[in-house]
């Protein structure tokens, strides 16, 4: 790694000096940036913008790289995406504590999932870095007071406040710190032996027996065989032990991303260093829009959320603009139809982009198409329509003989009560014991083992 500068995505173009380099990475700026804050001290965001163009690189390029050819396996079925944490982290929540949990409970679906796909499921957090928040409505409203609304931590506070709620740029180097300090604590727990397989696996065993979970009961018992055929060949105490974990986020902030891309001195190529994978949220993905436009020019694997309302013809239009040479790894297509309408609305995507010769990585959100308000007045989702979108999702893809690639959803390792169902059938009343989140649902601890599960049977199959 070196200064911040910028080329091209595929550096096949003669090289320009640093200078015209920056300039190219900055042409988002001349395009419409949806989502974006109205920062109120201009001279505050400048300021905050050199800071983090000098501070070290959050990811280093190397395991960019690695990352986007582990997608290209997942997107030829030789391996599966598993991509989960909160829809907003919060600074206040990025305690030890948190993180723990939400790796755990990452590590322990992977378990259950490497075992029905029988390949290496790839680990990512929506972690160390998903501090920004699109929203539906630039203000809110309450008692006839008309304030900015929450955009996440990067940008303002949750409280009901005008100071609270007027963005301040200094927040941007507070999720520059606080990614920091995540991605610190991760490496840490994955170096440090959280991750060893027996162990993550014990914590299922008791998930199963814990939840009268009798369809589930087989395959905890297959796994710990599995386990115990793997020790008695000898297969070693360190491959047990061995993880890879990658950090991922919106990249909806483009001062933020823009400000920490760097460029990688092998290869003189630029890579948006605040995280291993970004995508591109459904309401920012617009062809002649900024979003699109700055995350074409780095070398990250990208992702692209696509909604029920998206046409052959974007998507097609999307793969041009974000992969022009069709790389394996380089896109990925995160898929959040809902549960209603899946079968109908993803088989002609899936073969269109295959007419034309695309080859992205299809992955499944089965949250962001099924979000409800209960009628006492929460945001929430039917763990059964998160379930059935998974479950369209499989049939859709095996009947165009297409490659499901993986899953994203929006989960915690706590115990809370966001999602209606599941094991513990949550139902709206009980919506209110501990509903914490601060913009969408979350699966808890529970509900994302069982989706695991499931997910695992479907793998199998
Ligand atoms: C999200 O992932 O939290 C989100 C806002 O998703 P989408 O862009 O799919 O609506
Ligand atoms: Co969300």
């Amino acid at each position: 790694m070196n200064l911040p500068s910028v080329s091209p995505v595929t550096a096949t173009t003669p090289s320009l000096s640093e200078d015209e380099q920056l300039a190219h990475l900055a042409s988002w700026r001349e395009l419409p940036a949806l989502q974006q804050p109205r920062w109120p001290d201009e001279n505050s965001l400048r300021e905050v913008f050199a800071a983090l163009r000098s501070a070290p690189p959050l990811v280093f390029a190397g395991e960019v790289d690695l990352l986007r050819t582990r997608l290209a396996d997942a997107a030829e079925g030789k391996a599966f995406l598993l991509q989960g944490g909160d829809c907003a982290e919060t600074f206040a929540e990025s305690t030890a504590h948190h993180i723990r949990n939400k790796i755990r409970t990452i590590l322990q679906m992977s378990v259950v999932l490497t075992y029905g796909a029988s390949m290496p499921i790839i680990k990512m957090g929506r972690m160390a870095g998903q501090f920004a928040k699109p929203r539906s409505q630039d203000t809110e409203t309450r008692n006839g007071v008309t304030l900015p609304c929450y955009r996440g931590d990067a940008v303002n506070g949750y409280g009901f406040t005008e100071a609270e709620r007027t963005p301040d740029p200094q927040r941007l180097w507070r999720a520059y710190t606080t990614s920091a300090s995540t991605l610190n604590l991760i490496r840490a727990f994955i170096g440090g032996g959280l991750a060893d397989l027996r162990e993550v696996h014990s914590w299922n065993r008791g998930f199963v027996k814990g939840n009268g979970c009798d369809r589930y009961e087989q395959l905890a018992h297959d796994i710990d065989k599995a386990l115990r055929f793997m020790e008695a060949c000898g297969s070693g105490t360190q491959a047990l032990k061995a993880v890879e974990f990658f950090s991922s986020h919106e990249a909806l902030l483009l001062d933020y991303e823009e400000a920490l891309s760097r460029i990688d001195t092998r290869t003189g190529n630029v890579y948006d260093c605040s995280g291993h994978f970004l995508w591109i949220g459904e309401r920012t993905r617009q062809l002649d829009g900024a979003h699109v436009k700055f995350l074409s020019q780095v070398r990250n694997p990208i992702g692209v959320k696509l909604g029920p309302s998206t046409k052959v013809d974007d998507a097609l239009r999307l793969i041009d603009a974000l992969d022009p040479e069709r790389e394996p790894g380089r896109l990925t297509f995160i898929t959040r139809m809902g549960a209603r309408v899946i079968r109908d609305k993803l088989p002609e995507l899936i073969s269109g982009v295959q007419a034309e010769g695309g080859r992205v990585a299809w992955v499944c959100d089965p949250m962001h198409g099924n979000t409800i308000t209960s009628s006492n007045g929460y945001k929430t989702r039917r763990f059964s329509d998160v379930m059935n979108e998974v479950t369209g999702f499989f049939e859709v893809h095996r009947a165009l003989g297409s490659i499901p690639a993986g899953l994203h959803t929006e989960l915690t390792g706590d115990d809370v009560s966001e999602i209606l169902g599941g094991t513990e059938k949550i139902d709206e009343a009980g919506l209110a014991r501990r509903y914490e989140t601060l913009v969408d649902p979350r699966l808890n601890h529970q509900q994302s083992l069982e989706l695991a599960f499931l997910v695992a049977e479907m793998l199998a199959a």
